[in-house]
């Protein structure tokens, strides 16, 4: 590979000739400012979120040409502070056998010996599901590997489906290469581990969990694996598709898990403790981890679901991911913070003296916005539910509130704006929650983009994340209590201008 010229492929400049005529028929009433969106057509899963020459890369799954899932290319932006990203070209397109049925599905980066290397999952003849492989030596044009795939048919393990085996996610351990894939094995979602000692050359190290482990899997694909390293544990994420609902978790049709462990690098088992949601929201899928060069580990993901209407569909574009994430580990709980960069972001600080609210719903017209970062505090008093409504306005409110009754902290989206209602089975389809933190009083943070909010709880120990389509109007905030007292304390809004 290292050997050949780059020759930009027809597919990738068709792909930018179609974005350049095409971009500014779009419409972006519903467009984050500060969330990574496609200029036109649909994005799904972040890819190849890695740190190359000085700058944070970051991939996704891309069809420029229409605002539904179709041809993967593989979109491509960078990034100083993973809050502003600049466009590059297109990165891959689909125009080899191995990748031209679907196109390129996800995959990660590493950086070996200078150049940044992608592998992703090829889906070509047949519609199989192959691992390659492309290099770039500038970090912008990349060249497919000449003996792709690297990880073919003829290697993928006993049990698995070969229809069903993608999203390899690169890492480096002790200066061995470790490739994680997603796939089916025995009619149960599991993770494939391979190890090479080059990138070119794999073998199979084993299966991450033992066939049909419970707790862990469900029928469909454990798409889009990812690990992340703290001290000596390990985390492995991963996005069960159809797995079930669990005393109140998991109540997307696909969910986004994590497990607190470790690998045992000669089987390929990871050997871990409970079962938890990464984000408890509606829209957050196929997260992916990095580390930067300052030690944090970092992490990204869709935030959208799938099987579910998008409004913005009929604007022209599709898709957005959340807003990156520091991560830590506290106990056996990750512990999630917007990365710090958003603070220089901040203008007009607008701070409340303590609330006390009784039976009753009190506005705070200086705490309106939609591109906004809300903290306060709810301490417990008497009341059944407590807390905050944002995006507020005429017929509209998102609600986020203290539930006393079920001692949790409740989203609910069902008088927000736009229904998104996709093919779950679930009555309350509008409801999220997550259990309180045992403490009186409860740290909200909340990021509010025009189409976006992503809820951090008890500083970071559970988020929820959900894309909200209210009236452009729709920018009030309020807090309130029902049945009872509570206070708000630490009220403090910021605007977010980027
Ligand atoms: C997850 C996923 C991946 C696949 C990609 C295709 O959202 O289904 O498993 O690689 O999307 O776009």
């Amino acid at each position: 590979m290292e050997k050949e010229k780059t020759v930009v492929s027809a597919a990738l400049t068709k792909a930018e000739s179609y974005i350049a005529a095409n971009k500014n028929k779009v419409n972006f009433r519903y467009r984050p400012r500060y969330h990574l969106t496609a200029e036109i057509g649909w994005i799904n899963d972040p890819n190849g979120f890695c740190w190359y020459n000085g700058r944070i890369h970051e991939f996704f799954q891309y069809n420029p040409y229409d605002s539904v899932w179709g041809p993967v290319h593989w979109g491509h932006v960078v990034s100083d502070d993973m809050i502003k990203w600049e466009r590059l070209p297109v990165a891959l397109a689909p125009d080899m056998q191995y990748d031209d049925r679907f196109g390129c599905f996800s995959g990660s980066a590493t950086v070996k010996d200078g150049k940044l290397f992608l592998m992703y999952t090829g889906v070509g003849k047949e519609e199989l599901q192959q691992q390659c492989l492309a290099a770039s030596d500038d970090g912008v044009n990349f060249v497919k590997f000449s003996e792709n795939p690297v990880i073919g048919e003829d290697n993928v393990p006993d049990g698995a489906s070969p229809k069903d085996f993608r999203d390899p996610f690169v890492y480096v351990r002790d200066g061995i290469y470790y490739c994680l894939v997603g796939t089916k094995c025995a009619g149960y979602g599991n993770i494939a581990m391979f190890r090479s000692d080059d990138l070119k050359n794999w073998s199979f190290v084993g299966y991450a969990f033992r066939q049909g482990k419970g707790q862990y899997v469900s029928e469909g694909v454990c798409e889009c694996p990812s690990r992340a390293q703290f001290g000596d544990r390990e985390v492995l994420f991963y996005s069960p598709q159809f797995l079930k609902p669990q005393a109140g978790k998991f109540r997307n049709i696909h969910s986004s898990v994590y497990i607190v462990g470790s690998f045992n690098y000669d089987t390929g088992e990871f050997v871990g403790g409970e079962l938890q949601e990464t984000d408890s929201g509606f829209d957050f899928y196929a997260s992916q981890v990095t580390v930067l060069p300052d030690g944090r580990t970092v992490m990204t993901a869709w935030m959208q679901m799938w099987d579910r209407n998008i409004p913005s569909s009929a604007d022209g574009w599709a898709g957005c991911m959340i807003l990156p994430r520091e991560l830590a580990l506290k106990g056996d709980r990750l512990i999630q913070t917007p990365v710090r960069e958003i603070k220089l972001y901040r203008e007009g600080e607008c701070a409340a003296e303590d609330i006390q609210l009784e039976s009753e719903v009190r506005q705070l017209p200086a705490f309106y916005g939609d591109s906004s970062e809300i903290s306060f505090t709810i301490c417990k008093g008497t009341a059944k539910k407590s807390g905050i409504e944002f995006y507020r306005g005429g017929t509209h409110c998102t609600r986020l509130y203290y539930d006393a009754t079920s001692d949790s902290i409740v989203l609910d989206r069902g008088c927000s704006g736009v229904d998104l209602k996709g093919k779950e089975q679930d009555e309350i389809y509008w409801v999220r929650s997550v259990a309180a933190p045992s403490d009186d009083s409860i740290d909200i943070r909340i990021l509010l983009d025009n189409t976006t909010a992503e809820i951090f709880i008890g500083n970071g120990q559970s988020v929820l994340s959900a894309n909200i389509y209210a009236d452009a109007t729709d920018d009030g905030v309020a807090f309130f209590a029902e049945g009872g007292t509570a206070e708000i304390k630490n009220a403090k809004k910021f605007t977010i201008r980027v």
